[in-house]
């Protein structure tokens, strides 16, 4: 379900380690994401990516088998099973009861409206300042594009809102300064022409849109949330 990019994406967050705290992940599937971001996280700090998925069977969202055992046979082969603390369970359920502060959360479970919503409500308030957000299936999924309008792109208090291909990963601050609102009308703009553009019959515009906001938005602001300077991401 991942490209190449948001898998590359996935590896350099899992390694930010410029705040305290835990990195959730909501919905591991067969653990595509898990595996990226603990390979990432395993090469500069110890901690153990929380990865949250019930492994039910879930016809609305179109899963309909039970692939528990598939998951924990994939992060062992990857090498990285003591770095994943799987817990089986809803992201509802595993947020009762939840007090870790959190410096990386990743939201790919439920897409529909309603559930991430919920995760958001759920997850956000443990994200420390500076801390950074990332959700999956933000172009095409109505629930996580809905949520990202309400509760983020409307909201100052996130800023660097950096998007590559479905993911869009942004951090959270007290209050955005005017120079990171600014970026924000850029990247909304841009995701507008992108998203416009992926339905239009001009040839080549789509990946024309995409890439726009791969070198815009990733390759400039994704290093900025990351406080690192590297040119390598989102290539
Ligand atoms: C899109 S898949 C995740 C893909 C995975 N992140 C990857 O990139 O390889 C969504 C997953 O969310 C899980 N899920 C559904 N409802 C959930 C919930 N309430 N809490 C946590 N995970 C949930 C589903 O079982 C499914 O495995």
């Amino acid at each position: 379900m991942l490209t190449h990019a948001e898998v590359d994406c996935l590896y350099h967050l899992g390694q930010f380690n410029q705040r305290e705290g835990a990195s959730v992940e909501i919905g591991s599937w067969k653990g595509k994401s898990t595996i990226a971001l603990a390979l990432g996280a395993a090469k500069v700090h110890q901690e153990k990516i929380c990865a949250i998925e019930p492994h039910k069977i879930l016809p609305e969202e179109k899963y309909f088998e039970d692939i528990e055992a598939e998951f924990f046979a994939n992060i062992k082969q990857a090498g990285i099973d003591s770095q994943v603390a799987p817990l089986i369970m809803t992201s509802e359920e595993a947020a009762r009861g939840w007090t870790k502060p959190i410096r990386l959360l990743w939201i790919d479970g439920d897409h529909r409206y309603e559930s991430t919503k919920l995760d958001f409500a759920l997850w956000e308030p443990h994200v420390v300042e500076g801390g950074i957000l990332a959700m999956h299936d933000t172009i095409r999924k109505k629930g996580p594009k809905r949520v990202l309008w309400e509760y983020v792109f409307r909201s100052g208090r996130f800023q660097e809102i950096a998007i590559l291909d479905s993911i869009t990963a942004f951090r959270k601050v007290e209050r955005a300064s005017l120079l990171a609102r600014l970026r924000k009308c850029m990247t909304l703009t841009m995701r507008a022409i992108y998203i416009a553009a992926r339905k239009s019959r001009v040839p080549h515009s789509k990946e024309f849109g995409r890439k726009l906001l791969r070198q815009v938005t990733a390759q400039t602001w994704l290093p900025m949330i990351l406080l690192v300077f590297s040119a390598n991401i989102a290539r």
